[in-house]
């Protein structure tokens, strides 16, 4: 089999090309027209269409193509950017079109994408799949000369050349703004596709030629961008085929993920005991897992490498441990969600197990080491379930949640609660400054904020987070009446949405409320009518939390971490403060407390009671 393909493989290629001689366009790319190489550069458009499985939502679409989904959904003519596509619904995407010398004899035009190799992928199928020809395998090659094409690691990122041109100075001349770039699909000709893009048939041909094959790039040449006619989506039912389709790639993606930290683990596990117990069953399966994900010798030994680092560093627990520790995953043992309460060796443990997305969460822990973040302790794996369980300390006192919103004889003072504000602004600050690269958690919210014995707060539940900043995502998650509002509209991702959330939780803290009620009103927005500035103390004590009112507190300190939360929860993510700004703010805040409630002394508190 294998050899057959070496042998057939120069074979095609120079088939390739002896096509090539006659056709107009090149396989390697489009010639730059401009004497000025470097410096001709434009704006551009490419037509593309949402195709089954992976891109039917402008999320993903925008995330291939590294725009935002209203920078698609703006030429395009769609009103509703979260909504589901249809399949060859046409979309513009904006790209960045230049010239770019590849190597000193060829200079062609092309918008650079990076694109991320996935388990499965080849030149050929993401430059025909996901790029729908708008580049070729041959000029990816070219593009990315140090990458070996047969050769290919998941991770390593690629720059895709989608094909396009820039108008020359004649052609401005003649009101032609944009060509256009559009794969020609066999059912098309060219009457067809001028009238589709109010341009004219001479105007194609004589920017293409005459002579245009199927999937080959066209450039179809405009004055301005035309108007798109989108076909109208049936409104209820998309709602559930995004929510599934949203599930399955995630779940595929997840179980890729998964996989491959299964492999590693199960790699070095099977390993280390194939080495003392000499070649069983186990060696089998391994060589199996191994066979069916193509993975080759030399790579092993450096995940090998790669998983004994991971090993000395946590602990590896065994499944009969975990299983002993719960009762079986029996339910009595849930502390919330799929998190048990766990005891090993007389230690308590919080034991969470997750279905296929533990990779990104172990990946982001091992990176963070910090008093204000719940600790990981080691994990396990399930081969046979294909269940990766994270093992973390036990926080005694609970959620935040629970503290502020469960009915509790005891509720928490002031005083704590500003010392749970201040750690967690300290474990995100840490997160956010002194994490290459940063890492933003996009899931803060009361629930994920542990209380330890003394009443400090560790962050949890890294399962959300992503290292990597002003990235656009995929798939908006999050919790609602947490999240931040440019998350929600356009996916955007930064440091910006976690100081959002925190805002609310301040809010929290300050009123005892829920961050959403029983009907669905997210708390921001009351804060927002409530306290314009925080300094009107009347409405704010009517707001706040009736357990603090008993209290001596003051309302300094209150109204000034009333003022933090607004900063927080301004609707512009550029104006919100930084966690080292909140950090310094809620201090000064806890300063004010201090100076009466602490110091004993105090004539103010005196006056107080
Ligand atoms: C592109 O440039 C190369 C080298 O300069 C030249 O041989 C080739 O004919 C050009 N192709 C087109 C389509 O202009
Ligand atoms: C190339 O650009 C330079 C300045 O960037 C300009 O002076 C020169 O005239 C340009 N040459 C051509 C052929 O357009
Ligand atoms: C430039 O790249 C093309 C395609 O890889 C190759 O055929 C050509 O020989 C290269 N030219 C030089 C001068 O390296
Ligand atoms: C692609 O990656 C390179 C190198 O990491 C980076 O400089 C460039 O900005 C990236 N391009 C896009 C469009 O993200
Ligand atoms: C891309 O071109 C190949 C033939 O070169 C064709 O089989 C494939 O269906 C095309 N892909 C798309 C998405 O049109
Ligand atoms: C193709 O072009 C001819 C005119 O050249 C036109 O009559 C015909 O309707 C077109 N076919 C399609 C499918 O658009
Ligand atoms: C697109 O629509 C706008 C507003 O409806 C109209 O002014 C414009 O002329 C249209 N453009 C084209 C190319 O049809
Ligand atoms: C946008 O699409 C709708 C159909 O979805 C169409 O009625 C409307 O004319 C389009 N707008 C423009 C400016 O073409």
């Amino acid at each position: 089999m294998r050899t057959k393909c070496i042998h057939l493989f120069p074979l095609l290629r120079l088939l390739f090309f002896c096509n090539i001689a006659q056709a107009q366009p090149s396989t390697i790319g489009y010639n730059c027209t401009a004497a000025n190489q470097t410096s001709n550069s434009c704006q551009t458009y490419v037509f593309y269409r949402p195709t089954p499985p992976d891109y039917l939502d402008l999320a993903s679409i925008g995330d291939l193509f590294s725009v935002s989904r209203l920078m698609i959904s703006n030429p395009s003519n769609i009103s509703s950017p979260s909504s589901p596509l249809l399949p060859d619904q046409p979309l513009f995407i904006p790209i960045k079109c230049s010239c770019t010398a590849v190597n000193s004899s060829i200079t062609i035009s092309y918008a650079a994408l990076n694109y991320t190799i996935k388990s499965g992928d080849t030149f050929y199928r993401v430059s025909t799949l996901n790029f729908q020809n708008l580049t070729t395998y041959q000029s990816v090659e070219v593009v990315n000369p140090t990458f070996e094409p047969t050769r290919l690691d998941v991770g390593d990122v690629i720059v895709f050349p989608i094909f396009c041109k820039c108008p020359d100075p004649s052609q401005l001349r003649n009101q032609v703004n944009y060509l256009i770039s559009y794969v020609f699909q066999p059912s098309d000709n060219i009457t067809d596709v001028a009238s589709r893009f109010g341009s004219t048939e001479a105007g194609i041909t004589a920017v293409n030629g005459d002579r245009i094959q199927p999937f080959d790039t066209v450039f179809v040449p405009v004055s301005r961008l035309p108007n798109l006619t989108q076909p109208v989506v049936p409104p209820a039912a998309p709602e559930t085929t995004t929510d599934r389709k949203g599930a399955v790639i995630g779940l595929g993606v997840g179980l890729g993920v998964c996989g491959v930290l299964l492999i590693l683990v199960c790699g070095a596990w099977w390993y280390r005991e194939g080495l003392m117990k000499g070649r069983g069953r186990d060696g089998e399966k391994q060589q199996q897992v191994k066979m069916g994900n193509g993975m080759m010798k030399g790579e092993q030994v450096n995940l090998m490498a790669d998983v004994s680092d991971c090993l000395d560093k946590y602990r590896v627990f065994g499944m009969e441990e975990l299983r002993g520790a719960t009762d079986g995953f029996d339910e009595k043992w849930i502390i919330q969600g799929s998190v048990y309460k766990g005891c090993i060796n007389g230690e308590w443990y919080a034991i969470k197990k997750m279905k296929w997305n533990a990779y990104e969460e172990l990946k982001i822990l091992q990176k963070v080491n910090h008093g204000n973040l719940v600790r990981l302790e080691g994990f396990c794996i399930d081969p046979e379930e294909a269940n990766c369980y994270l093992v973390y300390e036990y926080v005694e006192n609970g959620s935040l949640s629970s503290w502020l919103h469960e009915a509790r004889p005891e509720k928490l003072s002031w005083k704590t609660r500003l010392r749970i504000a201040i750690d967690v602004a300290n474990g995100l600050q840490y997160i956010h400054e002194h994490t290459r690269p940063k890492v933003v958690h996009k899931d803060i919210k009361s629930s994920n904020i542990l209380l330890d014995s003394n009443m400090r707060a560790k962050i949890a539940n890294f399962g959300l987070a992503r290292s990597g900043c002003n990235a656009i995502t995929m798939h908006i998650v999050g919790t609602q009446g947490y999240i931040a509002p440019e998350y929600l509209a356009d996916g955007v991702v930064s440091t910006k949405m976690d100081v959002f959330s925190f805002g609310v939780v301040l809010l929290e803290l300050v009123s005892g409320r829920e961050a959403i009620d029983e009907r669905g009103n997210v708390l921001w927005a009351s804060a927002d009518r409530v306290l314009v500035d925080g300094k009107q103390l009347t409405k704010l004590r009517e707001w706040m939390d009736e357990s603090l009112l008993k209290e001596s507190c003051t309302m300094e300190s209150v109204s000034s971490v009333v003022s933090v939360a607004l900063a927080c929860l301004n609707k512009d993510p550029a104006r919100r403060p930084s966690m080292v700004e909140i950090v310094y703010a809620l201090s000064k805040s806890d300063d004010f407390f201090f100076d009466v409630s602490e110091d004993g002394f105090s004539p103010r508190q005196v006056v107080a009671r």
